[in-house]
């Protein structure tokens, strides 16, 4: 027993514990973090590994590591693996283990941001939409029905992250609790108290722990929390120092972190495509670390919104974000190296060496040339592929999480009334329709509801028309005080001023036919449509051969808004008509060699050219 006695005496007394053992502490005295003993800062970019198929994941982490960074930092999104309560998906796509495998093989240590509330312009900022099948839940507070959930998901989550933290062998290095919590109206101590607990609990008394907030008084105030390290974030437009000086009023000791050091911005429906220069991206790195801070990079590679992801914010009007999430990072939306890129590298190698050898090049892209179009027919025409259950019955309209369906599209129907031969107004308050509504008399298309923007339309028919309604959810509001954002009809709709009663809702299940070959295999298809019409929500399809393998765009020239499918992979919204997105990523490993099949849902007018474009380059605004 006398050497490695001696050994642990000697480490004791040099580094405050035992020998052998790996270690990641706050060093309050010298201001640095300290890893193994020494001191140490990290230099972090974020990726989120569910923006990115699995398939990629290697290589986007080795361009990160390759770029000379030494952290990556995750986010992870409870409701991307807790779609139902107590079920739970970590597979493909959703193997968390495999990507962090993946960043350890690699030498990348790990800052994770487990939330639960994680914002990052994700469907309702990562909280599930089940949790508002309970009306009256008070989201991010220390409410007991919103807490037993939390406690739920962090008891099947934390107890996965524990061997991987850094003092137990793995390359976890910290974890932060929340996410800019000082930005919730909330402001409420006992939550971030509760979640504190949990982290401790499940994780141990060794982990770093943090918050992260905007560099203002308010913000600073309501997120940190004795405890728990505060760091701050930041863009190159703003100053540093001014910055870092008021970070220091609430940690007066300890590495000065910024959290969120914003390489580029996102994007909104409808505005104009956002990018910050390279220049002013790079010199405010050089001054962040000439101060000896850590920095973490947001995004490193930003990735796509596949399926029906996205999140919305909410600043006056609803504004929901599109398909691409490239935010102009120095890896782009298909993880390729951009020229902010080599001016990172350039900087941090200044600071720190960066590995030898070149940054792996981009992926293939390929140009694939137009495919020609389909209609399969009517979206009405299929209601008994989409949604075979009798539909929903109801007096006054439900919402999408009331007939549980939390994604994507429900049908309401009903009959009109009365004879209505003179077009009159079909209406909904504001903000009445989440979030947009397609609507149909007869069978024939007449316009669009559109949340906060178009609250009314002109009708004509006939007493006992069918009125359908289709009702798009557009993504839920992923930050401030309005994420509680149910979707559906949310309030009553009127004809000529008259309540519109005796709803039949059809709640669509698009993902399942699609996913296993809808309209091209299986026995629902019916051939393809013999109407005119080119209005109104309609499927439409294609199919195209490959020799080579390799990511593509897919342009829609003409086309106006709808849901795209490759292959059954639902490869996200596209809107060409308002922009600023134009292209939508198709990743490779989606396409085979041989036939791969197109398939869109468009919700109001089919291109006349009825054809689709795979480029090979993204047209982002
Ligand atoms: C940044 O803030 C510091 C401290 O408030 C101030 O001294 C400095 O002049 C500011 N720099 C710029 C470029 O505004
Ligand atoms: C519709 O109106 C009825 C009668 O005024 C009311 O009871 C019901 O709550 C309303 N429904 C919605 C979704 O606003």
């Amino acid at each position: 027993m006398g050497p490695p006695l001696l050994c642990l005496l000697i480490l004791v007394s040099v580094y405050g514990q035992a020998c052998n053992s790996k270690s990641f502490s706050i060093d309050y005295n010298e201001n640095c973090f300290r890893k193994d003993g020494q001191c140490f800062r990290y230099i972090s970019g974020s990726i989120h590994y569910f923006r990115i198929p699995s398939y990629y994941w290697r290589d986007r982490l080795l361009k990160m590591y390759m770029t000379g960074l030494n952290a990556v930092q995750v986010y992870i999104p409870w409701n991307f693996h807790e779609p139902v309560p107590g079920m739970y998906d970590f597979n493909g796509d959703r193997d968390l283990s495999h990507f962090l495998d993946l960043t350890n093989e690699l030498g990348l240590l790990v800052i994770i941001r487990p939330g639960p509330y994680i914002c990052a312009e994700w469907d309702m900022g990562g909280l599930p939409a089940w949790l508002l099948n309970n009306k009256d839940i008070a989201l991010r507070t220390s409410d007991p029905d919103y807490l037993a959930a939390v406690d739920s998901w962090l008891s099947v989550l934390l107890p996965k992250l524990r061997p991987r933290l850094y003092s137990n062998g793995g390359n976890i290095i910290s974890v932060q609790v929340e996410n800019e919590y000082g930005s919730f109206m909330a402001c409420d101590y006992s939550y971030l108290r509760h979640l504190l607990h949990l982290y401790r609990l499940y994780l141990g008394d060794e982990i770093v722990l943090f918050t992260t907030d905007g560099n203002t008084e308010k913000e600073l105030q309501c997120g940190s929390l004795q405890d728990l390290h505060t760091t701050v974030d930041f863009g190159p437009g703003d100053n540093a120092t001014k910055a870092f000086n008021l970070l220091r009023k609430y940690q007066p000791k300890g590495p000065l972190v910024n959290s969120e050091y914003y390489t580029g911005w996102l994007d909104y429906w409808g505005e104009k495509h956002s990018t910050t220069s390279k220049e002013l991206v790079s010199r405010g790195l050089k001054n962040i670390l000439e101060m000896g801070a850590s920095v973490n990079m947001y995004m490193f590679e930003g990735g796509t919104n596949f399926g029906y992801w996205n999140g919305a914010d909410f600043k006056k009007t609803y504004k929901p974000i599109p398909t691409s999430y490239d935010y102009d990072a120095p890896l782009s939306e298909a993880g390729d190296p951009t020229d902010k890129l080599n001016d990172i590298r350039n900087v941090i190698s200044q600071f720190q060496p960066v590995p030898q050898g070149p940054v792996p090049p981009p992926t293939r892209k390929m140009d694939y040339g137009f495919v020609s179009m389909n209609k399969v027919g009517s979206l009405l025409d299929f209601l008994d592929v989409f949604s075979p259950e009798f539909p929903t019955e109801t007096r006054y309209p439900l919402t999408f999480e009331e007939v549980k369906q939390y994604f994507g599209f429900v049908l309401y129907r009903t009959r009109l009334p009365r004879d209505v031969p003179i077009p009159t107004f079909l209406s909904s308050v504001p903000s009445g329709v989440h979030d947009r509504a397609y609507v149909s008399v007869g069978g024939v298309f007449n316009g669009v509801l559109e949340r906060d923007h178009v609250l009314k339309i002109l009708v004509a028919g006939k007493a006992g028309d069918w009125l359908d309604v289709l009702v798009e959810n557009m993504g839920r509001i992923n930050f401030g005080s309005c994420v509680n954002d149910l979707k559906g009809l949310v309030s009553n709709v009127t004809l000529g001023g008259d309540i519109l009663t005796d709803w039949l809702l059809y709640p669509l299940n698009l993902e399942g036919p699609i996913s296993e070959g809808w309209p091209h295999v299986g026995n629902n298809f019916i051939g393809f449509s013999e109407t005119e019409s080119n209005t109104g929500p309609s499927f439409y399809s294609g199919t195209f051969q490959i020799t080579t393998q390799g990511d593509t765009f897919l342009s829609l020239p003409q086309w106006t808004k709808g849901q795209a499918w490759i292959n059954g992979f639902n490869v996200g919204r596209y809107w060409p008509a308002r922009g600023p997105q134009i292209t939508l990523y198709v990743p490779g490993n989606i396409l085979r060699l041989g036939e791969n099949t197109v398939t869109l849902l468009e919700l109001e007018r089919a291109s006349e050219l009825s054809v689709v474009h795979f480029i090979d380059r993204p047209i982002l605004g």
